[in-house]
């Protein structure tokens, strides 16, 4: 067996990662940019270190020198959602490009059948292909999505698991399945309380963009010399404002279309 130059082998898998995670966090933008809810709340990538490869393939009696090819979690993606909802639109996200840059290999539900830990997640293998020193290289990349509250006792679960080097004690074992429990009924709770917060999430930006697109139109109407609109515009927009009605706000709006519709006003 050749000596295993590991830093140079990980640097595809570097560049993997770090292209997947910029690809996850512009979806994430764009669904900022239409004031939509976003399924993806963090996404976070690391390259697996030398000491954990060399552990697994150990524990897995894989020869060192197929550890690369063998593991499919040597470039691992976890993507991190408010809602257990937000789960499988995460997971339809990456299902839709599974013909484009992310051909999807394994499924697996955690999410639904959790494991005997107490462990949630959804589970996903892609192949995904980099361009590499001039050269295309096709890597595997495990995605782990799931909610802050999983993520909360998986992070706490595996500090503790490695503290006891994977023999966790049978108290500690079933403290943790309570803490999985409580994980659980937390999402469980705050999906019931998701509605009232996409409502409110979206009241606040149509007022948001209602109070733009008013300002825009009477500084328009002022800017093509329609004084006497603006002040009296500006008078029944504040009036309006005060009222707090997003509906009346629309139809003062509209309103202000209207007119600079008449007086032909283009906007600026
Ligand atoms: P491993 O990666 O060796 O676990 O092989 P696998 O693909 O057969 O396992 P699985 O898909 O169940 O788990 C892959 C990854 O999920 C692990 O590397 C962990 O990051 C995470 N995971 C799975 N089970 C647990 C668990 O009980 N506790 C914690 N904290 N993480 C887990
Ligand atoms: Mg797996």
């Amino acid at each position: 067996m050749g000596i295993i130059n590991w830093n140079a082998e990980l640097l595809p898998y570097e560049q993997a990662v770090d292209e997947i995670v910029l690809k996850l966090k512009n979806i994430q933008r764009e669904f900022k940019r239409r004031q939509i809810h976003s399924p993806i709340e963090q996404v976070e990538g690391r390259v697996k270190s030398i000491a954990s490869i060399i552990a697994k393939a150990n524990d897995r009696n894989i020869p060192i020198e197929n550890a690369l090819d063998v593991l499919e979690d040597i470039a691992g993606i976890r993507i991190i959602c408010r809602f257990v909802e937000d789960i499988d639109k995460v997971v339809n996200i990456i299902r839709s490009r599974s013909d484009y840059d992310m051909k999807i290999l394994i499924e697996e539900d955690y999410v639904t059948n959790t494991k005997r830990s107490g462990y949630r997640s959804y589970h996903i293998t892609v192949e995904y292909k980099i361009m590499y020193e001039g050269e295309i290289r096709i890597l595997k990349c495990e995605i782990q999505i799931r909610t802050l509250a999983m993520n909360f006792w998986a992070t706490i679960e595996h500090s503790l698991r490695y503290k006891y080097d994977g023999n966790l004690p049978e108290h500690l074992k079933e403290r943790l399945q309570n803490c999985a429990e409580a994980a659980f009924k937390l999402d469980k709770e705050m999906t019931t309380i998701r509605g009232e917060l996409l409502q409110a999430q979206k009241a606040m930006q149509t007022q948001e963009f209602l109070v733009n697109e008013i300002v825009k139109n009477i500084h328009n109407l002022y800017t093509y010399g329609k004084v006497e609109h603006m002040n009296e515009f500006n008078k029944q927009f504040m009036q309006i404002y005060q009222e707090g009605n997003v509906d009346k706000l629309y139809e003062f709006n509209h309103k202000l279309e209207t007119m600079a519709e008449i007086y032909n006003v283009r906007y600026v």
